[in-house]
């Protein structure tokens, strides 16, 4: 009896605290949300006249979250600009702040995806795509950014030869042609615009981290764009350079940030503010002697990896970092080394000679025996650079 009382007990409590993390928590974050004002009074109250957001969408883009959502968008493409602590969004530009809870509770259809294939679309209303850069996109993406795998929906529209009412002029496999959008095209258009989260809330304020990152990370940034847009900021930054150098530049970059077969994936352990996540293990590149100091050290590790403990900029790592140049799987070849390499030398502030294809192969060349898993030890390098 004792035991079936204690039974039942437990079984209850099981149930009270699911009832109270799902449905008490979930109705304390969001149940009373309404919307506010950018900012409230000194007594708490909203002013009479204050413009209170989230706005609701127009009709036309609330049909157009349904039609986004049943031509699988919401499969690539997230709505949600991720906190400071947990993404580097903001700095991305691919919001001015985080996204609440409150943002989204004026929509039927809160569409936050779980995958980012392309680019968060929380803002994509602010990103100054006219209305014909959208339907030229949503026709075929690829005629806008080549090699592009965003999905393609020419059914959404009528194709003409020539120029008529209402029509847009594009072009498809390097033809010109002229597309009128279906109503559910204008809806999702119409829905792509409505997306913008460009008010401030009491509970969140515009994000600063532009700045901030801007002050740990570079020297060399025009730091006038950054806040307003941190894609043009870099760019201004590249120009910077020689064009040699920039090219080489760019493409190491894209190497850093590429999660994909052909990139190293760098950036999610090292950053792209380069300064690693002391937490986890990862060291630093920003200033690190790794990174600034021997070339040939750089290069080895670089292509067979690095075991055992290292100081980067007066702190103590001790992890391993499988190499780039030898994996089984689209390993990276010398150019993409000495892109990734001179990349990493001259970002965040780092300064260094450049690292070209020829020692990447020099190296590759003089250590083409090793087996492809074997990482450099710290002590095997050191034993070599006081041999050297
Ligand atoms: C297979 C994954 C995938 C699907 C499905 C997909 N997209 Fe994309 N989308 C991408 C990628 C990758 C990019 C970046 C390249 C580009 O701009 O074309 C992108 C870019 C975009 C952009 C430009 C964003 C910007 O800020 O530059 C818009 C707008 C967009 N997609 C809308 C849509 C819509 C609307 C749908 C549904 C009809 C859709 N996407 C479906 C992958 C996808
Ligand atoms: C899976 C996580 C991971 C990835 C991906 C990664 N690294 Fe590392 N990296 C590490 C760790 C961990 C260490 C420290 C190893 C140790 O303690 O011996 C390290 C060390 C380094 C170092 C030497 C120490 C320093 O901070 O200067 C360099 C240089 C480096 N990585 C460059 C790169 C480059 C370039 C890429 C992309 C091509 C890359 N890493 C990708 C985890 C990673």
């Amino acid at each position: 009896m004792n035991n079936i009382f204690k039974f039942s007990f437990y079984i209850f409590l099981t149930l009270a605290f699911a009832w109270l993390a799902f449905v008490v928590g979930t109705k304390k974050q969001y149940g009373d949300l309404e919307p506010t004002a950018e900012s409230l009074e000194e007594d708490g109250s909203i002013a009479p006249d204050a413009d209170l957001f989230p706005k609701y969408m127009s009709g036309l883009a609330q049909q157009g979250a349904k039609d986004y959502l049943s031509l699988g968008c919401v499969t690539c493409h997230t709505q949600q600009v991720r906190s400071e602590e947990a993404g580097f969004d903001v700095e991305r530009g691919w919001g001015k702040r985080p996204s609440v809870p409150r943002d989204y509770i004026l929509q039927d259809e809160v569409l936050l995806g779980h995958n980012r294939v392309g680019p968060d679309l929380a803002n994509v209303g602010l990103r100054e795509y006219s209305n014909e850069w959208l339907h030229q996109h949503l026709f075929m993406p690829q005629t806008i950014v080549e090699g592009s795998i965003c999905q393609p929906s020419p059914f959404l529209y009528e194709t003409f030869n020539e120029s008529e009412e209402d029509t847009i002029e594009t072009t498809l496999n390097g033809q010109p042609i002229f597309i009128k959008p279906s109503l559910r095209a204008n809806r999702v258009v119409a829905y792509l615009e409505s997306l913008k989260q460009d008010y401030e809330f009491p509970e969140i304020k515009f994000s600063k981290i532009i700045e901030d990152a801007d002050l740990v990370a570079d020297a060399t940034d025009t730091n006038e764009s950054a806040s307003e847009d941190n894609e043009s900021a870099t760019e201004d930054n590249a120009t910077a350079f020689p064009t040699w150098l920039a090219s080489q530049m760019d493409s190491g970059k894209d190497i850093y940030q590429k999660v994909a077969a052909g990139g190293g994936m760098c950036v999610t352990c090292h950053m792209p503010n380069g300064l690693g996540n002391k937490t986890a293990g990862i060291p630093p590149l920003a200033g690190s002697d790794w990174v600034l100091g021997d070339k040939e050290r750089l290069i080895k590790i670089s292509i067979h990896g690095l075991l055992g403990e290292i100081e980067v900029n007066g702190e103590k790592y001790n992890g391993a970092m499988n190499g780039f140049g030898q994996t089984l799987v689209s390993p990276l070849n010398d150019n993409q080394i000495s892109d990734v390499l001179t990349y990493i030398r001259n970002e965040w502030g780092n300064s260094a000679p450049a690292v070209s294809a020829e020692e990447v192969a020099a190296v590759r060349d003089a250590n083409k025996d090793r087996p492809i898993t074997q990482m450099w030890t710290v002590a095997e390098l050191e034993k070599n650079s006081t041999s050297d």
